[in-house]
């Protein structure tokens, strides 16, 4: 039976190489338990419970593919998905780049989605991919800013900045993960930047830097980014109210 008959499937690439410097001392971020699991493995099943996700790829810690792949053999994952689990890179494009070379031929739609965000909902994992099939080449769920923003000329730490510019904040978003891709698009922009000057923490400024459109769908609150230690406090808030709510 030839392949070519089958439409292409969606991938999701979970960058999870950081250390979580901002996090404090310890394992590596995305291997730090929330509520009791692995931050890594509630990404995993946000991604899997996806029923347009029938592969993800993890980007593991270089030194810990290892226990990577043994915390992930053991979970259980819908018959649709299938999992790799690859060594990341020093820096999260190059830990992306790394991911996109594993995907096989049939991948049409790719997402890209930070280990960092454990909590994002399906519901907006599907936004983004229809978003994607609708049409779109590059597609990030954002939401509006709840602070105003400055932009100011960095100086010594803890010495007075001085102001540059207000944005209107009207037209700001603050922009999020899972990104959804066509798949070709991202790959060029991956090729074409590696190496480039200042490593790209956000895959749709990469396409946008070469001149290719990105589109905002709505985001959700809690997909927002585990960071700091207080974060991890909000994250574990969230997973006790879903307990409490559908006893999830
Ligand atoms: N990431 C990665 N490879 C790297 C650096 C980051 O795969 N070399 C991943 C992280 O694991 C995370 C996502 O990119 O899921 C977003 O990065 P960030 O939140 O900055 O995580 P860390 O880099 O781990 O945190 P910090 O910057 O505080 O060290
Ligand atoms: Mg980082």
């Amino acid at each position: 039976m030839s392949d070519e008959s089958l439409p292409p499937r969606t991938a999701a690439v979970i960058p999870a190489a950081g250390r979580g410097v901002r996090l404090g001392p310890g394992a590596p971020k995305a291997l730090r338990a929330l509520s009791g699991t692995p931050m890594l493995v509630h990404a995993v099943r946000a991604m899997a419970a996806s029923n347009a996700v029938s592969l993800v790829v993890v980007v593991a810690p270089p030194g810990d593919t290892a226990p990577v792949r043994n915390l992930l053999t053991d979970l259980v994952l819908p018959d649709r998905t299938e999992l790799l689990v690859v060594p990341g890179g020093e820096s999260r494009q190059e830990s992306v780049r790394l991911g996109l070379d594993a995907l096989p031929d049939d991948i049409g739609t790719v997402l890209v989605h930070d280990a960092a965000r454990p909590l994002v909902p399906v519901d907006t994992v599907d936004a983004v991919i229809e978003a994607v099939r609708a049409g779109a080449t590059a597609v990030v769920p954002a939401l509006p800013l709840a602070d105003t923003v400055k932009e100011v000329e960095p100086g010594e730490k803890g010495e007075p900045e001085p102001v540059v510019a207000t944005p209107d904040r009207a037209r700001l978003r603050a922009v999020q993960t899972p990104q959804g891709f066509e798949r070709a698009t991202l790959v060029n922009a991956h090729h074409i930047l590696a190496g480039a000057d200042g490593e790209a923490t956000d895959c749709a400024g990469m396409v946008e830097r070469l001149g290719g459109s990105v589109v905002v769908v709505p985001g959700h609150e809690e997909a927002f980014k585990v960071t700091r230690p207080l974060d991890l406090v909000l994250a574990e808030a969230v997973l006790a109210r879903r307990r409490a709510n559908d006893g999830f």
